[in-house]
């Protein structure tokens, strides 16, 4: 069956740098030789917290995970790239969209979207309170 979250992709995103680029190891994969989807959560997770905690200019603590997609599975071996961008402040929250890419490890370098995800995190200060964020 042939639908939209299964259409390959043949580049990695144009006029955009990827916040983070990981290579899961076997260590990271699940019972079935697959990658776990827990570890691709934890790396969405730091890609994420990379641009809010950057708005927040400090400290930042992930409040909520609002959308998680595993489009396509990832493998061992694969090259990922993570695309982070602010989607929605607040008055202490920033809120993320993260996109992740695998470029897989074979001789035509197919490139495949994997997961997409809208995270939120705030601003905390010493005391892991919530704090206004900056004004721009
Ligand atoms: C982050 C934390 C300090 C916020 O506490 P708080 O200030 O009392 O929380 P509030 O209810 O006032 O919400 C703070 C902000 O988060 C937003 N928020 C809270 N729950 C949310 C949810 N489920 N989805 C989206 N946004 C949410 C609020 O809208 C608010 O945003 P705004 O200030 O921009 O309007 C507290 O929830 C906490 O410590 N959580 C644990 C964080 C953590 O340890 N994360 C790591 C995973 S274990």
């Amino acid at each position: 069956m042939t639908s939209s979250t299964q259409t390959p992709f043949t580049t990695l995103p144009a006029n955009r740098e990827a916040v983070l680029r990981v290579m899961p190891m076997p260590a990271d994969a699940n019972i079935h030789g697959d990658v776990f989807g827990g570890w691709i959560m934890s790396q969405v997770d730091i890609a994420g917290s990379i641009p809010a905690a950057r708005r927040a200019a400090g400290r930042v603590a992930t409040v909520a995970v609002n959308a998680f997609q595993f489009k396509q599975p990832v493998f061992v071996g694969d090259l990922l790239s993570f695309y982070a961008a602010i989607v929605k402040t607040g008055t202490t929250s920033v809120t993320v969209s993260v996109e992740v890419y695998a470029e897989r490890q074979r001789l035509d370098a197919e490139v495949v979207k994997v997961t997409e995800a809208t995270l939120t995190y705030v601003a905390t200060d010493e005391a892991r309170r919530s704090r206004p964020l900056p004004i721009l």
